[in-house]
């Protein structure tokens, strides 16, 4: 319930993606967003106010001089009760209309009466959105602190393939996310480590261990959020790289090692998410080991960097922190590990909490203390850490 308690204006203009904004609204209202949905006649010959009435459990509006008003001015008082307008999607025609300041339809009128931020999701065809024209229009909106969300490259409903698809629901409701959260790491850049890694055996075969990679990519999305410009280096996993989010994949310790090292003395903030393997393989065979060979093959252990110690030891080390998985003595081990590689904040968890899954429980060690955080879900997690990072920093 990231949104508890926001009002959102979800403002839908006539074009295909207005099919989208249903999906937009359900997510929205799942995050607890109070959303007051308002079209243009347009977006009525694409998909009915009733669908949206549905979702948003509110009455839809369409028309300025609709009579549930009582006092005949929808165009103020939908917006007054607003945290933020948002227009998904805005098409070319819209964009025009607010860029030059027209309140010809309702929507366009409460845009003009807003005292709140607005964004825009544009959606249109790649030579529309390319037009100088639009580009102007775009050009003044910015110029208006208006936030342009996207639009997305690819395959368009005429079958033609540029720039100008709306984002997908779920990425604007990421931005919306962004949006509201408080900007604690603005201007800070953060470099994270996250899931495991591989060390090869044979071409095919390796140690790694279960680590899924959300606790780390839930950190890059909120530290994202929280507005710190992110790189993400990752190990092998199966997740989608959290939107404006850097991210290099990596497979074994020492890939790790290198991407970190390259980038550590830029940054301000370190965070080793990432259970990285203590061992590799020394003697790793170029082709696939053969069951007729005679014997088990011997695997030969050599010990892998301690990529967190090395970054906590640079000259100008950034702000440090890591985590610790343990499977008993939490405190003791995660405080050992915080002395051990000399950083400020070391946050610990259960194996049993942590690995896998989307949940986890997280205790946060630091100079100050012990700091429990009640379970929840990683995502929670990451944004209650994000803000003890954020406090730690100096950006309160
Ligand atoms: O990916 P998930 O499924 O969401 O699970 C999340 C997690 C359980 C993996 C995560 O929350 C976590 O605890 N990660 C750290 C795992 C661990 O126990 O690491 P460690 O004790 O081996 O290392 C301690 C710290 O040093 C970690 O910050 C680690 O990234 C870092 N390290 C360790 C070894 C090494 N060679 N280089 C390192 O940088």
């Amino acid at each position: 319930m990231e949104l508890k308690g926001k009002r959102v204006v979800l403002g839908v203009t006539g074009g295909i993606a207005a099919y989208k904004a249903a999906e937009l609204v359900r997510l929205l209202v799942r995050q607890g967003a109070e959303v007051q949905v308002a079209m243009t006649e347009g977006a009525s010959h694409f998909v009915t106010a009733t669908t949206f009435q549905a979702l948003s459990g509110r009455p839809v509006f369409t028309d300025q001089w609709d009579a549930r008003m009582p006092n005949a001015m929808a165009h103020i008082d939908l917006s007054r009760q607003a945290d933020l307008i948002l227009v998904a999607p805005a098409s070319a025609d819209f964009l025009a209309r607010v860029a030059n300041g027209m309140a010809d339809d309702l929507l366009a009128t409460m845009v003009l009466a807003r005292d709140c931020p607005l964004l825009v999701a544009p959606a249109m065809n790649r030579q529309m959105w390319e037009n100088p024209a639009t580009r102007r229009n775009v050009a003044q909106l910015q110029a208006d602190d208006v936030g342009i969300l996207g639009p997305a490259c690819g395959e368009q409903a005429c079958g033609e393939v540029g720039a100008g698809r709306m984002l997908e629901p779920e990425e604007i409701l990421d931005e919306v996310q962004s949006f509201f959260t408080p900007k604690l790491l603005a201007g800070k850049k953060l470099l994270l480590t996250a899931g495991p890694t591989f060390e090869a055996i044979d071409p095919v075969r390796g140690i790694t261990n279960l680590s899924s990679g959300r606790m780390g990519f839930a950190l890059a999305r909120a530290a994202r959020q929280a507005g710190a410009e992110v790189t993400l280096v990752s190990g092998p996993v199966a997740l989608p790289t959290p939107a404006g989010v850097e991210r290099i994949d990596v497979r074994s310790a020492l890939d790790m090692h290198a991407a970190v090292m390259a980038r550590a003395g830029a940054v301000d903030i370190f965070v080793g998410v990432a259970a990285v393997a203590d061992y590799r393989v020394a003697n790793a065979a170029d082709h696939k080991l053969k069951k007729d060979l005679g014997g088990v093959p011997p695997i030969e252990l050599v010990e892998n960097p301690d990529i967190l110690a090395e970054v906590a030891a640079l000259a100008e080390a950034p702000f440090c922190v890591g985590f610790a998985a343990e499977s008993r003595n939490l405190d003791e081990y995660a405080q050992a590990k915080r002395r051990k590689k000399n950083i400020p904040l070391i946050v610990g968890n259960l194996i049993q909490d942590g690995f896998g899954g989307d949940d986890n429980r997280l205790v946060l060690f630091d100079e100050n203390g012990v700091h429990p955080l009640p379970p929840a879900a990683k995502s929670v997690l990451a944004r209650q850490l994000i803000e003890h990072i954020g406090q730690l920093t100096g950006n309160k």
